[in-house]
């Protein structure tokens, strides 16, 4: 077996979700909190526009780096908000994962250090390992908007990962901490991986995307996907804005592994971008008030937790092993959660929980978990 893939842990969530199953199969009452995916369906006019791709005959090999329409979707997207990208800046990938592997694999080297903060998303540690990289995790400071990157940047580190709004912390980072990680990149000539894929889930405060401050354009790797915001996971389409030289390196990637993503489910991701918008703003006032909802019932219970301003997950401290907790929770109370330990490497005692479920299963899991601490 390959010895890079050797380094990759087995999931640690895998356990609780194959054991959420079965007792489901069974017949328990299980209600998952531990998915990473909007409840919701994908809306109906972006469904109507693959099912009219596919009578069309859009069945056939597209660009390897989308279909030119897309790209043109995307490229308004981002110059409306303020970004002067073009098509040789884009790429569209299957899945903002994807995008994500690809860019670490275009642009890493053996050895080279990426800076993640503790905790992030379960997904970059892997992508760093597979490219020959290195993690190097740093803690965030206390309220989680700040952390200090200055401190663990060495000779061998080539990028920054920042996600936000961040999964599992729901943290839409402040300019002020932007701001200091660009003017590292810029100093210490670093790319900057900018996660956005939950820019559209924000209940409070501005987001900002760490692309938009003086001279990072040239050095982000913006990436974004329609899996959260139009409520698509399974479509599996995002993409990645980057400077020509490295959206050239990843097509290498992806025209010699997967050619392009799926041809119809690209001309859905037109129809999402470009269509009515209002399918978005409904499936984000129903994510906050479930937030309130959770932060409610979790302050009852006398839990601390990162209170979420975007994104759809409470990260909870539970005070004892987090693997246990969520076993026990998940055999006892049929309420499946993530470990905190999936996130990093200082959050044995936390737990994740998605509120990407009905407000009657919030409700319920939250009177079990209430009976299961006490
Ligand atoms: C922070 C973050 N980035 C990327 C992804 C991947 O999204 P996609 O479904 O587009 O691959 C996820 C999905 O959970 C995520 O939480």
């Amino acid at each position: 077996m390959s010895e890079r893939v050797r380094l990759i842990q087995p999931s640690a969530t895998l356990s609780i979700s194959a054991e959420a199953k079965r007792l489901a199969g069974e017949g328990k009452p299980v209600i998952n909190m531990s998915v990473g995916e909007p409840d919701f369906r994908t809306p109906e006019h972006i469904v109507r526009a693959a099912e009219k791709a596919l009578r069309d005959g859009k069945t056939f090999y597209t660009p390897a780096k989308g279909i030119p329409e897309l790209i043109d979707a995307i490229a308004r997207v981002y110059r409306e908000k303020g970004f002067e990208v073009g098509h040789e800046n884009i790429i569209v990938t299957p899945g903002a994962k994807y995008a994500i592997f690809e860019a670490m694999f275009a642009t890493l080297n053996e050895g080279d250090e990426v800076i993640l903060l503790d905790p992030s998303w379960v997904s970059y540690e892997p992508c760093v390992i597979f490219s020959g990289g290195k993690v190097v995790w740093v803690p965030h400071s206390e309220g989680f908007e700040d952390a200090p990157v200055e401190e663990y940047i060495t000779n061998k580190c080539r990028m920054i990962v920042i996600n936000s709004p961040s999964n599992p912390l729901g943290v839409v980072y402040p300019k002020s901490f932007l701001k200091k990680v660009r003017d590292l990149a810029v100093d210490k000539d670093l790319i900057v991986m900018s996660d956005e894929i939950y820019d559209r889930i924000v209940f409070e405060g501005k987001f900002h995307s760490i692309a938009e401050f003086d001279g990072m354009l040239e050095r982000s790797i913006i990436i974004n996907g329609f899996s959260k915001t139009y409520a698509m996971t399974g479509w599996r389409l995002g993409y990645a804005i980057a400077p020509e030289e490295i959206i050239k390196y990843m097509l290498r990637i992806q025209s010699h592994s997967v050619s392009h993503p799926t041809s119809f489910v690209q001309y859905a991701g037109v129809e999402a971008l470009t269509g009515e918008q209002s399918c978005v703003d409904k499936m984000v006032a129903e994510f906050k008030v479930r937030r309130d909802l959770m932060m409610k019932s979790l302050k009852d219970i006398g839990l601390d937790f990162a209170p979420p301003r975007g994104a759809f997950y409470m990260f909870v401290n539970v005070g004892r092993d987090s693997m246990e907790f969520c076993s026990s929770f998940l055999r006892e109370k049929y309420v499946a959660a993530t470990p905190g330990s999936a996130f990093g490497k200082s959050f044995n005692t936390w737990i994740r929980l998605s509120y990407a479920t009905s407000r009657e299963n919030i409700s319920e899991a939250m009177k079990r978990l209430a009976e299961f601490v006490s």
